[in-house]
């Protein structure tokens, strides 16, 4: 009853922007802060689905980022992929009528994003798809089919690299709603860095012992939460033992996913770890918290997408512990190196860097901080050519 009143509410809207987990907040904080600045000329609310719930995945990123505080929190949680995405379709619809809005903004490939534009298309309401045109070519990562089916799903698609379009045209999208605008969580990361907290600062918060005094010698950040590395244990098992002959070589820092802490926990992994002296493991880390660390490593070990290009835009060497990546242009112009879960690969790499410091890289085109600014301002043309929009806008 509370939750039907307060749908009816929020009123009419000209855009619904939605996120829903961790990856979400940094993409959509810029694109909300442009929005903002266009004042009247769009009413833009921000829909949170609750993928991700944690104070650690969801409150400290929208405090560090001063996201406006959502307009409706769907609580969804955590559930198999079909019952929380049909959760996420199911909560989704009743605000979709509420507020008739000119289009729905999706970021990224989560199951929020997948899940509210198929909601939209079906009530022919226009989605727009902010990241579009990534493709790892292997389906069995859950974000590839979102992906797939965002852009089939999309009248508008942003994309952050240029092999993005041809890839969207092979798919049969057509080339008129396609825009080449840069990355928006690169935007976040330039906005951010000035604020980003010392390593220092954050291991004394997060640990007590004094083993990291020689930080300063360098460390490797880890991240690791695929369901393809980690569900596993068959597989997760050799990765651990990586990362231990790793730590031989430098000390290494990890802020583990929940997911990742659950299933350490459950499967007595975890002793590999705790076991290693130079491995030292946090809870999942803040944005400032994580940028901070991430600008102070001597190298990033991940599986995950966004540190890719947060890697590459602050020029450290990434190693990617995946077969694969969305993101080519962090390999062919930045400084990743993708090395699946190949053992001797990845000391190989580590080995380099420590020597020689690793591929140098560049920063990609458009990666310039300005991606939400290019957006808005397509978006707020695209809208005066809505009847919807006109109708709402009239004088
Ligand atoms: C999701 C995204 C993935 C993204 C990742 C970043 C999909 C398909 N996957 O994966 O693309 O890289 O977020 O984190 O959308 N959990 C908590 N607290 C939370 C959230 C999750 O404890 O706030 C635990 C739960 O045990 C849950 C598990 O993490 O079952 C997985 O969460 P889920 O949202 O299903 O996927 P992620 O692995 O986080």
């Amino acid at each position: 009853m509370n939750k039907q009143v307060a749908i009816e509410a929020l009123g009419e809207a000209d855009i619904l922007c939605i996120v829903g987990a961790r990856p979400n907040f940094m993409k959509i904080a810029p694109i909300m802060a442009a929005l903002a600045e266009a004042g009247d000329a769009v009413r833009a609310l921000l829909v949170h689905t609750g993928q991700h719930y944690d104070a650690e995945m969801n409150d400290a990123f929208f405090r560090d980022l001063s996201i406006p505080k959502p307009d409706i929190d769907l609580g969804i949680g955590s559930a198999s992929h079909t019952v929380q995405t049909a959760n996420i379709m199911l909560g989704f619809e009743p605000i979709l009528a509420a507020t008739r809005p000119s289009a729905i903004l999706v970021v990224g490939d989560v199951n929020s994003t997948i899940a509210c534009a198929l909601v939209a298309a079906k009530q022919h309401v226009p989605v727009i798809h902010v990241e579009a045109g990534l493709r790892s070519f292997d389906r069995a990562m859950p974000e590839e089919i979102n992906r797939i089916l965002t852009d089939q799903l999309s009248t508008l698609l942003f994309t952050t690299e240029k092999e993005a379009r041809e890839q969207l045209c092979r798919e049969g999208v057509s080339a008129d709603g396609i825009h080449f605008v840069g990355n928006v969580m690169i935007d976040t990361l330039m906005r951010q860095l000035d604020r980003a907290i010392e390593p220092a600062d954050t291991l004394a918060k997060y640990t007590h012992d004094n083993a990291f005094v020689h930080l300063d010698k360098g460390y490797a950040l880890l991240t690791l939460h695929r369901p393809s590395n980690v569900d596993d244990s068959a597989v997760l098992e050799p990765l651990l033992q990586s990362i231990v002959a790793v730590s031989q070589r430098l000390p290494v820092i990890f802020p583990v996913h929940p997911r990742t802490r659950a299933i350490l926990d459950n499967t007595g992994l975890a002793g590999i770890l705790a076991s290693a002296d130079n491995v030292i493991q946090l809870p999942p880390l803040g944005y400032l918290e994580m940028l901070g660390m991430m600008r102070r490593s001597t190298l990033v070990l991940t599986d995950s997408g966004g540190l890719q290009e947060e890697t590459t835009a602050l020029g450290i060497p990434c190693i990617t512990l995946r077969e694969n990546t969305e993101r080519p242009v962090t390999v062919e112009e930045g400084t990743n190196t993708i090395v699946g879960l190949d053992s001797a690969k990845m000391l190989a790499v580590v080995d380099e860097v420590l020597s020689s410091g690793g591929k140098a890289g560049k920063t990609p085109v458009l990666w310039d901080g300005q991606a939400a600014i290019r957006i808005r301002d397509i978006l707020l043309s695209w809208l005066q050519t809505q009847p919807s929009y006109q109708a709402r806008h009239q004088p």
